[in-house]
């Protein structure tokens, strides 16, 4: 999905090299969205030039591909000394318009780029707008949604009022014609030096960085306004509080030297800054000589302005691939310490007890609900269905697990006494979130499942779990679906903890979540056997995964794994349907997975297996350590550590994950790129 990079240096001397060094780093951090082009816009003349120009290069294809494109340009002295300047970057995944370089954004206003704009989302009024402004004289060069804005800024700004109409200003008439989502970047040779930035359903934040220190008549207007709780601040401010009025600027870094990089994500900023500002949707942050300013949309301006400034726990080398080819081989292999940073603080082994602190003061009420809801896609979808079962147990409630966008299409009713959870990594996939929004308005209480703090999801949700697997790159989910299936049965120990008659399978659970990391080490021991598997099958066209129970999901998810990394066909079938279809498939030549447990299905799976191999399938089944009877029937066997029934899809699904990826690296593709697809999925 698209990806946002800005930088603005205030009083801070960097060389051309040093902005075109800054901005291709940002977008290669973003690259693992996914997407198809990418293109900047900075300022075209150097220090000495009398006239302003921006200078827009985009390219179709990768980063590095725009980065080369960079340095061939003859006009840009890349030695050229800029003390305050202002770019802006942009990784495009097509959605309007095919993927080239007149698509790509920075979008223009004119053939003089006197607006330029980076966007993500979808403007959805974009036709009616075009119209309009095409009935006024302006011309179109794309087939995009987004090039509506710039031409609408420039409709703004040639119809001012007065000449000395802000730049904020401008943005803020604009944005209250456009209908959708978008996260909104401006830079224009009108405001030199100046940004603007805007949001509406789409992420976007802005890392502040500066060497200043606070003097005494800043400090209570940064603490109002920012609400910097720094313990040491917060102390000063104590005794120095003055009267304040509400408007949330941030003066406190006055004329001072200062830089801000505004980004879709955290990943493109955590190296530079981690304290950060994460807007709301209708703020329009300002950066003008040097000073930001955070205000909203007249419509929303009875909204509390004030925005905290976050400091950001990621730390660089947890986005980096270290010695792994890919990162999500990187991030499966971190699962034995992703699991157990989920349950750090949360269980206690000792007392077997299970304290989520984000839900703890809504207990009483998820008790007294009608029914539990869990929405999300793809993979954190296939964690609800993994943990129903379990849940049903603990909770001794209804649980419905629903597609998001089904949820949506079907109208569903929900109810004020409904419990409705929303499990993404991201926290920004656009039919979870607005599945959320369509449950909020029917007075449900929200919960969120999610990976990504301060995202959409977790914001909008009245209380929530963060899962803590550490930011996952890869765009094939991997230790995320592992942690999320770990945070829900955890809600499910929290909500059983007072059930006598639940106790000893409460403890068998616990005593499972304990031993989890050890066994999932030794399942990512088998690396080397999935590795020469791989080697067998990856010729093949399709390959089918079946099972039953508890590890339906592990199917549903090892099937999702296998085709969208490497493009070959594969169905995560249920073991109960075989009869009612799927048999047909079952030939010598077709490849069939069988996850076989021994769990309450077994004896059902194992029905399942005789009807695979009489219609001479040679199933490869993945088993449990001491299953003796399955391995007669299997063409391979490749065997598990065993856990209680419950968490054993924990465990099943990491061979499936190692599979797909060797399987990718075999057949010759990018394991973190895969075609059409990308991380984060912000469009309906
Ligand atoms: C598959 C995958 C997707 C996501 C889905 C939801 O590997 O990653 O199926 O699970 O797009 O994304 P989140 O969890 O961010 O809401």
């Amino acid at each position: 999905m698209c990806g946002i990079f800005a930088y603005l240096n205030y009083r801070v001397p960097r060389t051309r090299k040093e902005i075109f060094e800054t901005l291709i780093k940002g977008l290669q951090r973003l690259e693992y969205r996914g997407y198809d082009s990418a293109g900047v816009a900075i300022d075209g003349n150097n220090n000495e030039d009398k006239e302003r120009f921006i200078k827009l290069v985009k390219k179709r294809g990768k980063v590095k591909a725009l980065e080369e494109e960079l340095y061939k340009q003859d006009d840009l002295d890349s030695k050229a000394d800029f003390e305050t300047h202002f770019g802006i970057a942009h990784t495009r995944w097509a959605t309007h318009g095919v993927p080239s370089a007149i698509n790509s954004h920075p979008q223009r206003s004119d053939k003089s780029n006197e607006f330029v704009v980076i966007h993500n989302g979808i403007i959805t009024n974009y036709k009616d707008l075009r119209k309009f402004l095409e009935s006024k004289g302006y011309e179109f060069e794309s087939e995009t949604d987004t090039e509506t804005i710039p031409k609408l800024i420039k409709y703004m700004y040639d119809n001012r009022e007065s000449e000395d109409t802000s730049f904020s200003a401008l943005v803020e008439r604009v944005i209250q014609q456009l209908e959708g989502a978008f996260a909104l970047v401006f830079k224009s040779i009108h405001y030199p030096g100046e940004a603007v930035a805007t949001r509406r359903g789409s992420p976007l934040l802005i890392g502040v960085r500066s060497k200043y220190k606070l003097s005494t008549d800043q400090i209570p207007v940064l603490y109002r306004t920012c609400k910097l709780i720094n313990p040491n601040v917060k102390n000063m401010c104590n005794s120095r509080l003055k009267r304040l009025d509400s408007s949330t600027c941030l003066h406190a870094v006055g004329d001072k030297a200062v830089e801000f990089f505004f980004a879709s994500d955290a990943s493109a900023i955590i190296e530079h800054t981690n304290r950060v500002i994460f807007l709301e949707d209708d703020d329009i942050a300002a950066v003008t000589d040097g000073k930001l300013s955070i205000h909203r949309l007249e419509r929303s301006a009875s909204d509390d302005p004030s925005r905290a400034i976050q400091t950001l726990q990621m730390e660089l080398q947890q986005i980096m691939k270290g010695n792994f080819s890919a990162f999500m081989q990187k991030e499966i292999f971190e699962q034995p310490e992703s699991v157990v940073n989920t349950m750090r603080g949360r269980v206690n082994f000792e007392s077997s007890t299970v304290l989520l602190g984000g839900l703890k003061d809504h207990l009483k009420e998820i008790r007294r609900c009608r029914r539990l809801i869990i929405i999300g896609c793809g993979t954190s979808y296939h964690a609800a269905v993994a943990t129903r079962q379990v849940l049903e147990e603990l909770t001794e409630l209804p649980v419905m697990v629903e597609l998001a966008s089904d949820f949506l299409d079907r109208n569903t009713p929900v109810f004020r006494d409904d419990v409705c959870f929303f499990i993404s990594q991201s926290g920004e996939t656009a039919d979870t979130l607005m599945a959320l929004r369509y449950c909020k308005e029917r007075r449900a209480l929200t919960v969120g499942i999610t990976n990504t703090v301060g995202s959409s999801i977790s914001r909008e949700t009245d209380c929530g779990v963060h899962i803590n697997a550490g930011p996952e790159i890869g765009v094939a989910s991997t230790k995320a679906y592992t942690s999320q299936f770990v945070s829900l049965v955890m809600f499910g120990l929290m909500m059983s903890e007072d059930r006598i008659s639940l106790q000893k399978r409460r403890q068998e659970i616990i005593s499972g979540l304990k031993s989890l990391p050890e066994m999932i080490k030794e399942v990512l021991s088998l690396d080397e056997k999935i590795h020469d598997l791989a080697l067998e099958l990856y010729k093949q066209r399709s390959l089918l995964v079946m099972g039953r129970g508890y590890n339906y999901a592990t199917c549903l998810e090892g099937a999702l794994k296998i085709k969208e990394i490497t493009y070959m066909h594969s169905e995560g079938i249920l073991a109960g349907e075989l009869k009612h279809g799927p048999l047909a498939l079952i030939d010598k030549q077709m490849p069939v997975i069988m996850v076989i447990m021994k769990d309450p299905c077994f004896t059902k799976c194992q029905n399942a297996l005789q009807q695979v191999t009489a219609r001479q399938g040679r199933p490869i089944i993945l088993c449990s350590k001491e299953d003796t009877e399955s391995s007669k029937f299997a063409y391979k066997t490749i065997e598990l550590p065993h856990t209680v029934d419950c968490l054993q899809g924990v465990l099943s699904v990491i061979p499936l994950q190692l599979l797909s990826f060797h399987l990718a690296v075999l057949r010759g593709y990018d394991v973190d790129f895969p075609r059409n697809l990308a991380k984060s999925v912000t469009v309906e």
